[in-house]
């Protein structure tokens, strides 16, 4: 092996923490040996070196797009850390998503680098949904296809909306409903921008509700845009009505919506 290859797997092993567990049964170390290629393995280590990320310790999620683990970086804050995959089946869409964006200028032809956009775009994504006041991970720092943020929880994850609906009142349905027709309307008014996958799905449940989840934003000016507005408001009124809450009828509110 090159040397700079070995330092690289020296690297990723402290960052899964390898050699003092030697748990190589762990879900940790399955899922990476099975998703760290080549250009995941480098971009790590890259964020290691860089203090952004000392160690992963656990698996949050396993996506057909991407996983995301529970880390800490150097100063030992707990962060959250999406890595996408590069090979992806979902080639096709990422690129008519990237396409539409008036953000987006070159669209690399090579999958990895598309995704490399993706990443750079859900990062942007959520510097600008907090810009406008909707609570989402603090955006930390991204390379490649790795993107690190805020983890959002204690030692564990925050659990979803989806997670914890069995437990909630009508009540709380109600608040949680004028929470997200909220994050909509000020998304789309003050922020020129809609999330695109706004579900119970990609709301974390914490301290006050948290919306992840942003590589389907897209700004206003993208001609999806109200494609997605209107996925979004139908999927909201359509999961909140069925849960008890009294909701606005979806033709008007999207009429208010589209006027200024
Ligand atoms: N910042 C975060 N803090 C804590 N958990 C997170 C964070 N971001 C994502 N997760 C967890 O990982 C899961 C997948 O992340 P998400 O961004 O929704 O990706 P996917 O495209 O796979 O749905 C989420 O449902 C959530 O449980
Ligand atoms: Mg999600």
């Amino acid at each position: 092996m090159a040397m700079r290859e070995e330092l690289i797997e020296r690297e990723i092993e402290d960052i899964i923490g390898l050699r003092e567990r030697r748990e190589k049964d762990s879900e940790l170390y399955k899922i990476a040996n099975e998703v760290f290629d080549k250009t995941t393995k480098e971009t790590l280590s890259y964020l290691h070196r860089r203090g952004k990320l000392k160690a992963l310790f656990g698996v949050v999620s396993t996506g057909k797009e991407a996983n995301v683990f529970a880390g800490v970086d150097a100063e030992g804050n707990r962060v959250a850390v999406k890595i996408y995959r590069t090979y992806t089946t979902e080639f096709r869409r990422i690129w008519e998503y990237l396409a539409a964006d008036p953000r987006v200028g070159y669209l690399p032809k090579d999958m990895r680098k598309l995704v490399f956009v993706w990443t750079r775009r859900e990062f942007k994504n959520l510097q600008r949904a907090i810009k406008y006041a909707v609570r989402a991970p603090e955006p930390l720092t991204f390379n490649n296809n790795v993107l690190v943020m805020e983890f959002i929880g204690d030692d564990a994850p925050a659990p979803r909306l989806k997670d914890v609906e069995r437990e909630l009142e009508v009540r709380d349905f109600e608040e949680l409903y004028d929470f997200t027709i909220g994050v909509i309307e000020r998304l789309w008014k003050r922020g020129d921008m809609v999330h695109g996958d706004l579900s119970e799905y990609n709301i974390l449940l914490w301290d006050v509700p948290v919306v992840i989840d942003w590589s389907q934003a897209t700004v206003r000016r993208n001609r999806m845009s109200v494609e997605l507005l209107e996925r979004d408001l139908r999927n909201v009124i359509t999961y909140f009505s069925r849960k008890g809450v009294p909701v606005e009828d979806y033709n008007e509110k999207l009429r208010e919506l589209l006027e200024r």
